[in-house]
């Protein structure tokens, strides 16, 4: 399970809509053959693990259960197979919530042994976006912000933009290229015009997360970074914002979506509904701290990373003014990452759990 598990972990981000899953076959006690999912509509990991060997009386390991015959499916049902390839056991991580069962049910009336839980923890943990999207259709989001000791997101009167060092930084774009999105809002774009790519050690990654600003009035210039060629951009704005704003940005290859208001800005439930129905299925949230307000109020953060910077601004913009939250917020089974010289806190919102 643990070569499958690492199979699993190296195509994280990469298969959306479907799960990143790792399987290995065993045979005498040693690993003959691993595979991962490909990209959405290529072959799932028991099918890339089962090709060109011989799995007969062999144990199949699997991160999570087995898929089964549905209607518009696009592979052929591993579990079908699993049991042609006369595989003799099959030892799964934990099963599929889209699958329901049937797939160890399919097995074990086909004469497999299925046993169900080794390594469940782990790989629910590892898999936490997928279960948190097929469970509600929208994506997991992971709030991300850097703060100084004195809760400022920055003090740009002091000249003082960016928080943290090089680690904290490389840690973000490791982050940023397995998700499926990145959201913003207008304020982050105006005052600091970032590009929003994935660029782990310096390089920009083959796949790119879809960047996604929240401008309910069309403020962000057309010719800001983020609407850059290097990736896909989305816009959700209201249908009020200006005609021209919305053509200007169309003729830059960016997507408007074009969605109701509430008392914070863009009605984020829809949004995050909208992006689920385009098969994002993980999200970090990269705002400042009205983005950030909104969606920890609206109870639709699933998990935090807090980059704490080892520095008293004195002045600045806060993250969390008095008043912005309606009740404190605790982090589940936080982690603490040192990134010398900052911190990194992560832990889960109290809002789901898989
Ligand atoms: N330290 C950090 O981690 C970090 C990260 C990012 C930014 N920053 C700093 O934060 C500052 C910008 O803060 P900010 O709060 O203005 O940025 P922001 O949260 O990225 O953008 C806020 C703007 O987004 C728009 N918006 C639309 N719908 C919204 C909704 N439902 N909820 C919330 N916002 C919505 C609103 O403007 P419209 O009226 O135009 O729709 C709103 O004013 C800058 O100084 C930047 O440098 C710091």
């Amino acid at each position: 399970m643990r070569a499958a598990i690492e199979a699993a972990r190296r195509a994280r981000g990469r298969t959306s809509p479907n799960p990143w899953v790792g399987a290995a076959l065993v045979r005498d006690g040693a690993v003959v053959a691993v595979g991962a999912t490909a990209p959405y509509g290529g072959p799932h990991a028991e099918a890339a693990a089962l090709a060109n060997t011989d799995a007969r009386g062999a144990t199949l390991y699997t991160t999570l259960e087995p898929c089964v015959p549905f209607e518009g499916k696009r592979t052929p049902p591993c579990s079908e197979a699993i049991i042609a390839a006369g595989v003799a056991r099959v030892v799964v991580g934990i099963l599929d919530p889209h699958v329901g069962g049937q797939g160890a049910a399919r097995l074990r009336a086909a004469g497999v042994e299925v046993e169900v839980g080794d390594g469940a923890s782990e790989i629910t943990v590892l898999l936490r976006p997928y279960l948190r999207f097929r469970a509600s259709r929208r994506p997991y989001v992971i709030a991300k912000f850097a703060v100084s000791l004195d809760g400022m997101v920055g003090a740009p009167q002091a000249g003082v933009r960016w928080l943290t060092g090089a680690a904290a930084v490389e840690r973000v774009h490791q982050d940023r290229s397995w998700v499926d999105a990145i959201l913003v809002g207008s304020g982050t774009v105006l005052a600091d015009d970032p590009a929003l790519t994935a660029r782990p050690g310096g390089t920009a990654a083959d796949r790119q997360p879809v960047r996604v600003v929240v401008d309910s009035r069309g403020r962000c210039p057309a010719d800001a970074r983020v609407f850059g060629a290097d990736a896909r951009t989305i816009v959700a704005t209201a249908a009020a914002s200006p005609r021209a704003w919305k053509e200007s940005l169309g003729q830059r290859g960016v997507t408007i979506l074009e969605l109701e208001e509430d008392a914070t800005g863009i009605n984020l439930d829809q949004l995050l509904a909208a992006l689920g129905q385009r098969g994002v299925v993980s999200l970090i949230a990269e705002g400042g701290p009205t983005v950030h307000a909104a969606l920890l109020a609206g109870g639709l953060v699933d998990e935090v990373h807090a980059y704490i910077a080892p520095k008293v601004l004195g002045q600045g913009i806060p993250l969390f003014p008095a008043g912005t939250l309606p009740s404190p917020v605790e982090f589940r089974d936080p982690v603490v990452e040192p990134l010398a010289p900052d911190v990194l806190v992560r832990g889960y919102t109290g809002t789901w759990s898989p």
